[in-house]
């Protein structure tokens, strides 16, 4: 069975108390309202992740996860204000956001320089979340599945099948995300069938089958249930309101 994953991206949001604060409110919502088959992930800023982590303690057993938002492809070294995986690991590190679409957009990460940073996460032995998603102009033209495609397979198809069993897909499509609109749950079933699709042509069915794909981009409690009704939506990566403990805990008990 694949895992139900729901994962509250904080972006560039919250003070170190202000953070603190939120981690600590959606731990005990989780805690006192969720059955603990949802994995749920935290991915503040990189200055909160080691305060976080001692948040969360020996709350893993109960899939409570630490995420950092990107890390560097470089091993280590004089890259000033990169952080690596090397580092992220040792902070607590569960979980890394890789080829979201605000850095592709605002920092001009391309398929190649994604790919590095994916095998960086898993060579330090954590679990990868891999962005992919298309602007609005490729979905008015049509050619949104060629579209993700080609961010998938540019970036993740080299990589050997077992280095999959740590890779979850996020299929965040541009015009979503921060706008208030969703996707429809028949358009995030379509990209997310497509994406299943894909590997199992790459890799076989029976991996395929055992990847979560999530769905990001303006997801709330009023609209998450009916997204992860769809039989390959398996749980949501949550901007905006994982930045409000109850809004991102109803949307984990949406997904239970
Ligand atoms: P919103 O939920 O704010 O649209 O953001 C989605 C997202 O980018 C999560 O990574």
């Amino acid at each position: 069975m694949r895992k139900k994953i729901v994962a509250g991206n904080w972006k560039m949001n919250t003070t170190l108390a202000e953070g603190q604060a939120l981690a600590s409110e959606v731990i005990h919502m989780v805690e006192d309202e969720t059955n603990g088959e949802v994995h749920v992930v935290l991915i503040p800023p990189f200055t909160h992740l080691y305060p976080v982590h001692k948040l969360i303690g020996s709350l893993r057993e109960k899939h409570i996860y630490l995420g950092a938002q990107d890390c560097s492809a470089h091993e280590k070294g004089a890259y000033t204000g990169e952080v690596s995986a090397a580092m992220l690991q040792s902070v607590g590190v569960d979980y890394v956001i890789v080829g979201h679409s605000e850095r592709r957009e605002y920092h001009a990460e391309g398929h190649d320089l994604l790919a590095k940073k994916a095998l960086r996460v898993l060579e330090h032995g954590m679990q990868l979340i891999f962005c992919c998603g298309e602007p609005l102009a490729i979905r008015e033209a049509g050619t949104y599945l060629e579209y993700v495609e080609t961010q998938l397979r540019e970036s993740l198809f080299a990589l050997d099948a077992e280095s999959w069993k740590r890779i979850v897909i996020a299929y965040e499509p541009v015009w979503a995300i921060g706008t208030g609109k969703t996707a429809t749950p028949e358009q995030a079933q379509e990209v997310h069938a497509h994406i299943r699709r894909l590997i199992a042509g790459r890799y076989g069915d029976a991996l395929a089958h055992e990847v979560s794909i999530l769905y990001g981009g303006s997801c709330k409690p009023e609209n998450a249930a009916e997204l992860f009704a769809q039989a390959d939506i398996d749980g949501g990566l949550i901007g905006g309101a994982s930045l409000n403990a109850r809004s991102f805990v109803d949307i984990v008990k949406a997904r239970q």
